[in-house]
């Protein structure tokens, strides 16, 4: 019995970031938009969407410290980049209850900026506590814990190029490497020269 299933392929992964960089390409013509990710999940859905708009953006990353139970954030790594009068496209990977977002999005429109616009993979819409505006969005998925593709387990696995769900997470917490046999089997040479 498996312990996680591919839930979306990279093939699939990689044909929606594409139509959703479309989108955002046509919305933000002539804008010069700063790409703004957040650490460390947004990394490979960033640096995909990215490679399909033009050269005209600014791309920087800030990293979240979360406490208390209803999801208080702080910045722990700032932007670079100041966002004050500029166009601002905050990326994530998964919005869940909404509440990282909701706090980033009023901590980022202190600074001024000219808009701020949000875009995520994936839409743990069923878990909404608090309504955020997302307006790209990659897919609506269950509630199932998500790994790969940015999405992590203590860490781990943000690599996988597709996006597994944790179908038996019991199993799952008691011996995540079990995980890893399910990617990649247990025989063969995995790089080749
Ligand atoms: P929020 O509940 O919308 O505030 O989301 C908080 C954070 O929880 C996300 O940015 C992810 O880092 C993490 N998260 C939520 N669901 C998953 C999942 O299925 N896999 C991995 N991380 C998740």
């Amino acid at each position: 019995m498996s312990v996680i299933a591919r839930a979306v392929s990279a093939q699939t992964l990689q044909a929606r970031v594409a139509e959703m960089a479309a989108s955002i390409g046509a919305d933000f013509e002539g804008k010069e938009p700063v790409v703004l990710g957040v650490l460390q999940g947004a990394v490979p859905f960033l640096a995909d969407l990215s490679r399909h708009l033009s050269p005209q953006v600014d791309i920087d990353f800030l990293s979240l410290t979360r406490f208390g139970s209803e999801g208080r954030v702080a910045i722990s790594v700032d932007t670079a980049t100041p966002i004050s009068g500029r166009h601002v496209l905050i990326v994530e990977d998964i919005v869940d209850t909404g509440l990282t977002l909701a706090y980033l999005l009023s901590l980022l429109e202190t600074r001024g900026p000219a808009s701020l616009t949000t875009a995520t993979l994936l839409d743990k819409r069923s878990q909404r506590i608090v309504d955020v505006p997302l307006r790209y969005r990659g897919f609506e998925v269950g509630n199932e814990f998500l790994l790969g593709y940015g999405l992590d387990w203590d860490g781990r696995y943000r690599n996988l190029p597709d996006l597994w769900a944790v179908i038996d997470l019991a199993a799952f917490r008691q011996e995540p490497a079990a995980a890893t046999r399910d990617l990649f089997g247990d025989g063969g040479d995995k790089v080749s020269a």
